[in-house]
């Protein structure tokens, strides 16, 4: 069902600037399929997607293929050392080139063979010589914006779209006060997961610690939550805790380098992690497969590419405890919004800005209806 301008305005309504006299977006928002269509145009490519880290691309030659919400893409690094990502499709029948990842001299197309260089060119396509008015120059792969991040490659539909680095104002120097080790660390885990939620209500579970006092019993020890803050700044939230002073072998912190607990949310479905611990980083997003089915990739990496115990274990608190809390929560919160018992609810938060506090939804929210009024004012 196409979703039409007077009803994508209904989507503002009771919200406020003000969180605490705001109301949240309203349930049609999270369970019809119309407004994941619109979602995919305005928000999915019109954002920042993340794709690997650099490692993945050091060499040239370094490819990966990828989607994004069913466009297909691939990011490499060219002969000259510098990144570049194209639409993963040929230009002369648009069968798809390359697939998985790995490392190519050429792009030759798995179809007919045509051939692109790795700046996306077209060089050779057999038999053409017979062609009129045919010239290879105008068939180059259809180039996408392409930009290292934090020692991470994000890609952007967009051609207009500002910068990453631009659009995200400090995210990137406040990574790096937590985490200036991203480049040495390696690939070592992905936990994936299958939710029956729409993508938003996960956004919505992450982005605040209202929930854990009573949903995560253990996660409360975990961190000194008296000392946990949560920021909103333009196209990202940042969410800091020192470690908490509760013994907890899932998340040892004595002696360990790293004593805080420090999570960033970028627009839209990012999350960017840095646990208490030995040096690591977490790179976790939430990807909609429909309005009301969400997949999550949580990758892990550390300074070697196997857990080591105190990491494995970590990993299993999260996988089985704190994931197995959160799926269950969005999952029955789906459930209730597609009945006519809910519309919309409020945010409940404290003026100076602890976890215990919604107002990183809010924010959220806001950045929500800022993207659909673009579409609607377009
Ligand atoms: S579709 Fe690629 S060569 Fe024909
Ligand atoms: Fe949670």
């Amino acid at each position: 069902m196409a979703i039409s301008t007077q009803e994508l305005k209904t989507l503002s309504k009771g919200f406020d600037d003000k969180p605490q006299r705001s109301f949240s977006l309203p349930a049609k928002a999270y369970v019809q399929p119309g407004y994941m269509e619109i979602e995919r145009e305005t928000i999915f490519y019109q954002s920042w997607q993340y794709v690997c880290h650099i490692e993945k691309l050091k060499n040239p030659g370094d490819y990966i293929a990828f989607n994004i919400q069913e466009r297909p893409l691939i990011a490499l690094r060219d002969r000259e050392g510098n990144l570049q990502a194209f639409y993963n499709v040929c230009r002369h029948r648009g069968h798809e080139l390359l697939s998985g990842q790995g490392n190519v001299k050429t792009i030759v197309c798995p179809y007919h063979a045509w051939c692109y260089d790795l700046k996306g060119q077209l060089f050779s396509a057999r038999h053409s010589e017979s062609m009129e008015e045919f010239e290879m120059s105008d068939f180059s792969l259809m180039p996408v914006q392409i930009e290292t991040f934090c020692h991470m490659v994000f890609v952007n539909l967009d051609p207009n779209a500002d910068s990453l680095a631009v659009q995200s104002g400090d995210l990137a120097q406040e990574i790096e006060s937590y985490a200036p080790d991203i480049a040495e660390l390696t690939h070592a885990t992905r936990l994936t997961y299958t939710i029956k939620a729409n993508w938003k209500s996960v956004v919505d579970n992450f982005l605040e610690c209202y929930h854990c006092s009573v949903a995560h019993k253990d996660f409360v020890s975990l961190v000194d939550m008296d000392n946990y803050t949560v920021t909103t700044h333009g196209i990202y939230s940042s969410h800091i805790a020192p470690a908490g002073k509760n013994e907890n072998s899932a998340y040892s912190v004595e002696d360990a380098s790293v004593q805080d607990h420090a999570v960033w949310w970028l627009w839209p479905n990012t999350c960017l992690l840095r646990y208490p611990g030995a040096p690591n980083w977490m790179v976790w997003r939430f990807i909609p497969i429909d309005a009301e089915t969400t997949y999550e990739e949580f990758d892990f990496f550390f300074e070697q590419d196997t857990p080591i115990p105190a990491q494995q274990e970590a990993i299993e608190y999260i996988d089985t405890v704190l994931q197995k809390e959160d799926i269950d929560i969005v999952e029955s919160v789906q459930r209730g919004m597609k009945t006519p018992a809910y519309e919309q609810g409020r945010f409940v938060c404290d003026i100076n800005g602890s976890g215990e506090s919604e107002h990183a939804v809010h924010h959220f929210h806001s950045l929500y209806l800022k993207a659909m009024d673009r579409l609607i004012n377009a």
